[in-house]
């Protein structure tokens, strides 16, 4: 049958998801299926059944396509999609209530709290210490994100984020080894993919060095010890099954250089698929290609 690939969309991620979701439009015209791109910010939810699309491909990243919204309204009209259900998808897409769970469940996840003024960041920098981050709760790929190390840095830095989303975190930083791990499948059957390791210029893996340079470096196998990388896909598996996802994800984990504890950031439930991404290169090294991959996301598609 006829399958959308949701790209676009109106959140600030929608440059990366229209380049996710060419790529996956691409790969499963390939394969042979009938798959046809579709904008939620150009076009109504409701055209999707009237055109008799039976599936859809979500390559939506961020607001109004990875939050639950976009999968609530598929529910709705019977839509099987790929990726997690309505709440995975809305607890996830708020990194304070994915915290809040996964700190209810004993998994590690940086010190953090939730600012709502200029004020309130400096205060959080005194509480937290330095480097700290500002972010917003509900965004993705470093979108309106600060490193600060100093309490003259936090008003701006606060201000940034709170441009993109009202509400507004900062974070204890976490110096060490950047790892980020995929997960596949739902229930018993879900399985963490290979670790990457992210090396980017001067440690800085930001929207330019995700996307746009070929500086940043990415290691998989990710050369940690082999006890370490197991690790990370045990603690990254229960974050996953904790948030109740299924079909796919992805958590990105900081490994602190001195202890060498992993750490938890966040869950991305509808994570890029942009030539620069971090599922494909994993899935690679899992010896499953981009084409294949996303033909086996499509076969997982789900109420
Ligand atoms: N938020 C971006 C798309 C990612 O996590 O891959
Ligand atoms: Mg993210």
């Amino acid at each position: 049958g006829k399958v959308a690939v949701l790209m676009g969309g109106r959140s600030a991620e929608r440059e990366v998801s229209l380049m996710s979701g060419n790529g996956v439009l691409a790969a499963l015209k390939s394969k042979g299926v009938d798959a046809h791109a579709f904008d939620p910010a150009e076009r109504e939810m409701g055209e999707l059944r009237k055109e008799g699309f039976q599936r859809c491909f979500i390559a939506l990243h961020g607001r109004f396509g990875e939050d639950g919204t976009v999968q609530g309204a598929l529910e709705l009209m019977g839509i099987p999609y790929t990726g997690p259900g309505v709440m995975a998808s809305s607890v996830a897409m708020d990194k304070l209530m994915t915290k809040r769970i996964w700190v209810a469940e004993g998994l590690s996840t940086p010190a953090w709290r939730q600012v709502r003024s200029a004020d309130e960041a400096v205060a959080a920098f005194k509480a937290l210490g330095s480097p700290m981050i500002v972010k917003p709760v509900r965004e993705g790929s470093t979108i309106g994100l600060t490193k600060v190390t100093s309490e003259a840095q936090c008003a701006a830095a606060y201000e940034l984020a709170a441009r993109q989303d009202p509400m507004v975190m900062c974070e204890q930083f976490i110096a060490g080894d950047e790892v980020t791990c995929p997960v596949l499948g739902t229930g018993a059957s879900a399985r963490a993919l290979p670790v990457i390791r992210i090396v980017a210029p001067e440690g800085n893996y930001d929207y330019q060095n995700k996307y746009f340079t070929d500086d940043t470096k990415y290691l998989v196998p990710c050369g940690l010890p082999e006890g370490e990388e197991a690790a990370i896909q045990a603690l990254v598996l229960k974050a996953y099954l904790t948030l109740d996802c299924r079909g796919w994800s992805r958590a990105d984990v900081m490994i602190d250089a001195k202890t060498r504890k992993p750490w938890l950031l966040e869950i991305n439930t509808s994570p890029g698929m942009t030539g620069h991404s971090l599922v494909p290169m994993s899935a690679k090294a899992a010896g499953l290609s981009y084409e294949d991959l996303c033909v086996r996301l499509l076969a997982s598609a789900a109420l």
